[in-house]
């Protein structure tokens, strides 16, 4: 049995939502995927998310809502990581100490559990906690895991969780690094189903499934206006790059001739062995 899962690129702003809501239905329908995971970390004008954009991406289709660096820009969802009902929005698993929120979830659906993590990059970023660890002690803990602690990891354990629950594993790996990402990719592969990159809003080109069956790409790209700059106004970006002074910068608005469009990938996973098939690339608009 073959298993598809979409995975969609950072949601931004009001225009990434728009056509999400837009688009996404039908690509769950048209491709028939059995899971969709969404990050959301920009959907509050390009900074953080809401509890109203939560609503709506979970509306839309996802099952799960993964985010990132930005996840801690609006103070007043910082209770909803937490809330009831929470456990479908994910922050990075790595962060130091005990954050509100969760880094890992197990989401049975149709009898098949998917274990989606989500993970944040050191290199050119915030130097928080070792994503490679961080990784590891899901793995290795399993469902028994109430927090990650890089001091429970063990690296180089067979993956447990995979084995006794026969999850499907899923990584959405935020980072800045392409060197971070793929050496991520290799670390894991045959250790999850998918890797996959967010957080640069660019989507690469290099899909592929790795020796040992992991589908890996080293970033979704992002779910806005194709013709800003990572979905923000180009003018805007222009000026913070030639002055260096922080502009505030706003939503690229969409146009017949920059339209907005949905970016992620379509993955088909063995049920039986948890592993990669194919990957191929989605740009809808
Ligand atoms: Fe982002």
């Amino acid at each position: 049995m073959v298993l598809k899962l979409i995975m969609i690129g950072d949601v931004v702003g009001e225009p990434g939502l728009a056509v999400l809501e837009k688009l996404l239905p039908s690509l769950i329908r048209d491709e028939g995927a059995d899971f969709v995971v969404v990050n959301g970390e920009n959907a509050a004008a390009g900074f953080g998310i809401t509890e109203t954009d939560k609503t709506r991406i979970l509306n839309a289709g996802a099952d799960i809502i993964t985010t990132g660096n930005h996840v801690w820009e609006k103070r007043e969802f910082w209770p909803v990581l937490d809330a009831e009902g929470g456990e479908r929005i994910l922050r990075p698993a790595n962060y130091p100490g005990k954050p509100v929120g969760r880094g890992w979830k197990l989401i049975q659906k149709n009898n098949v559990p998917w274990v989606v993590i989500n993970l944040q990059g050191r290199e050119l970023m915030t130097p928080i906690d070792c994503p490679f660890r961080a990784f590891s002690c899901v793995e290795t803990l399993g469902a028994q895991a109430t927090e990650i602690h890089p001091l429970l990891d063990t690296e180089g354990t067979i993956p447990d969780l995979l084995k006794e629950t026969g999850a499907i594993v899923l990584v959405d790996f935020h980072a800045e690094s392409t060197r971070e990402k793929e050496a991520l990719g290799f670390y894991l592969d045959g250790r999850a189903a998918v890797v996959a990159g967010t957080h640069t809003h660019v989507q690469t080109a290099d899909e592929r499934v790795l020796p040992r069956g992991t589908a890996y790409i080293t970033d979704l790209g992002m779910t806005g206006v194709s013709g800003g700059v990572i979905g923000m106004d180009a003018a805007v970006c222009q000026d913070r790059a030639r002055t260096q002074v922080l502009y505030r910068m706003t939503c690229a608005v969409p146009t017949p001739a920059q339209p907005s469009e949905l970016q992620g990938i379509l993955v088909e996973i063995d049920r039986e062995t948890g592993k990669a098939v194919s990957i191929r690339r989605l740009r809808v608009s």
